[in-house]
């Protein structure tokens, strides 16, 4: 099934208004790409600006609370980052499973509350280095799928990205071969879950992805885009990735 290549940029706890120039960078190189879809997740703080500079190109949050409202303090609902301009949210993330101790089922309802709030969801997944030096990948990524991913997952609004924790923010990537194994693994993990409706759904990579490794990562089979921390924080290194997608 033809999916189309999706792009996403996650630039953690990074960035100020005097980044917002990049932004404008970012979503001109995503308007030159129309075959392909692109999305930047921002800090809470920079929502409202990031949509006001990015033109088409969506912008979202990186994590949401999974009730609506309620005595969270510190916390942010998927209606507060909807309402600042946020058109999805990722969840998840295997920072926020590492320092925050959030598990799959965290996970799950988030994606469940972002998506009631009218946020489109990447939910992340992917083992540690130990799990994956102790040749339990798959089994663990298996397992995050099963708890993590809502029944009612769509990919109208349901995007899954699998990154191994080892591979993030390090320069080390598996072999393109190795992740279009996973991505089969996963796929079919979904297709067990949710049937047919599983073959339209995205699945990314995420980890030390750049512009000198994306073209190769981009064009194995199941590989439907790239999530991208340290390369999307400046247009001169992600405008490269965008255009390896294109
Ligand atoms: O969410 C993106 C991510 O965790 C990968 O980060 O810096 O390895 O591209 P990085």
């Amino acid at each position: 099934m033809a999916r189309r290549k999706f792009v996403v940029g996650n630039w953690k706890m990074h960035g100020l208004h005097d980044q917002l120039p990049e932004i404008g960078a970012i979503a001109k190189a995503a308007a030159d790409a129309p075959g392909i879809d692109t999305a930047l997740c921002v800090p809470f703080t920079l929502i409202e600006r990031a949509a006001t500079v990015a033109g088409h190109m969506p912008i979202g949050a990186q994590d949401v609370h999974a009730a609506q409202k309620g005595a969270h303090t510190g916390c942010i609902s998927a209606a507060m980052v909807r309402e600042a301009g946020a058109r999805l949210t990722l969840v998840g993330h295997s920072e926020r499973r590492a320092d925050q101790h959030e598990t799959s089922h965290d996970a799950w309802a988030k994606a469940v509350a972002a998506h009631e709030a009218g946020l489109d969801v990447i939910l992340c997944v992917g083992e540690t280095e130990a799990e994956h030096d102790a040749g339990r990948a798959e089994r663990v990524v298996q397992a995050q799928i099963e708890k993590s991913v809502p029944d009612l997952a769509q990919a109208g609004w349901f995007t899954l990205a699998y990154e191994p924790r080892w591979a993030i923010g390090t320069g080390r990537t598996p072999q393109p071969e190795d992740i279009a194994a996973m991505h089969a693994i996963a796929r079919a993990k979904l297709r067990r879950m949710i049937g047919e409706q599983a073959d339209a759904i995205r699945i990314l990579y995420g980890g030390s992805v750049t512009g000198a490794n994306a073209g190769d990562i981009l064009s194995m089979d199941d590989v439907d885009g790239a999530l991208v921390g340290g390369a999307s924080l400046t247009a001169d290194k992600f405008v490269p990735i965008i255009e390896a997608a294109s």
